[in-house]
């Protein structure tokens, strides 16, 4: 391993402006990953060619791939900033934010319009006001175990940037609301709410707007069955259409 470690970040300085590259070099560190570099130019924003230059803008809480608000592309790659470690990245480490959100400056997006989906899709539990319900309601294990993967969901927006279905052109919501639409569906309370997640996910930028292309799958960091998912969804979105053919 270089004892130098090579940066080449995509930056803008406002919403509006225009993208631009810069690079960066500083020591190597054993266990360094992503955040901890972009921690280094903070303290000392220095670019490649040794001049002063404006500190980099990323998202982080949690770091410990949690929270998702790290999530950038990498290398090529949409993943999680916080959990990319130097040792197994080439160099130059080619660092650009997730190009399917408004970016706001540098490695920073708007990922709101994916809390929008979720509220499209109702994706709570309906529990109004109280804490003193008592027990909740039983679920099976064999269910327990699938909500439990896709509760693991951390809208980092993965799965939206490896879509070739969300794009400027198409209202497409993306994999994890589809995914956490099931999820509440499973639950014996959430329960109260399907069909109306399910009309919402047979709207426009729903379930018609998925082309199968299985990226999202791929890129999921929490490894959560999204086509399984999608197709449940569309499942239980024909049997909503008969449904309302035959009773109205
Ligand atoms: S299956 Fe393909 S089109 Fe559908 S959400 Fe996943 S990546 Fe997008
Ligand atoms: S489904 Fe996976 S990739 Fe998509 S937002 Fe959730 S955790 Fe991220
Ligand atoms: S900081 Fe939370 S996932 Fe990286």
């Amino acid at each position: 391993m270089s004892q130098t470690i090579y940066l080449k970040i995509k930056r803008k300085d406002e919403p509006n402006g225009e993208s631009y590259w810069e690079e960066f070099e500083m020591p190597y560190r054993p266990h360094m990953n992503v955040i901890s570099c972009l921690m280094e130019i903070q303290k000392n924003p220095m670019n490649a060619k040794g001049k002063k230059t404006a500190p980099v803008v990323w998202d982080a809480a949690c770091l410990e791939e949690v929270c998702g608000s790290c999530t950038m592309v990498i290398n090529g790659r949409v993943r999680q900033a916080c959990s990319a470690l130097i040792d197994n990245l080439s160099q130059p480490i080619v660092i650009e934010p997730m190009s399917k959100f408004p970016c706001i400056r540098d490695l920073r997006v708007d990922r709101s319009k994916m809390f929008e989906s979720l509220k499209k899709v109702k994706a709570w539990v309906p529990i109004d006001g109280t804490h003193n319900l008592g027990p909740g309601p039983r679920m099976n294990p064999k269910d327990q175990q699938i909500a439990y993967e896709l509760s693991r969901c951390m809208t980092c927006g993965c799965c939206l940037e490896a879509c070739p279905q969300v794009n400027p052109h198409s209202d497409f919501i993306g994999a994890a609301p589809i995914s956490q639409a099931r999820l509440f569906n499973m639950h014996p309370t959430g329960k109260m709410y399907a069909d109306e997640r399910i009309d919402a996910l047979m709207d426009k930028g729903g379930l018609g707007d998925c082309g199968n292309a299985q990226m999202c799958v791929e890129v999921c960091p929490k490894e959560i069955p999204l086509t399984t998912s999608i197709a449940e969804m569309e499942w239980e979105a024909t049997k909503r259409m008969f449904k309302k053919l035959l009773w109205g």
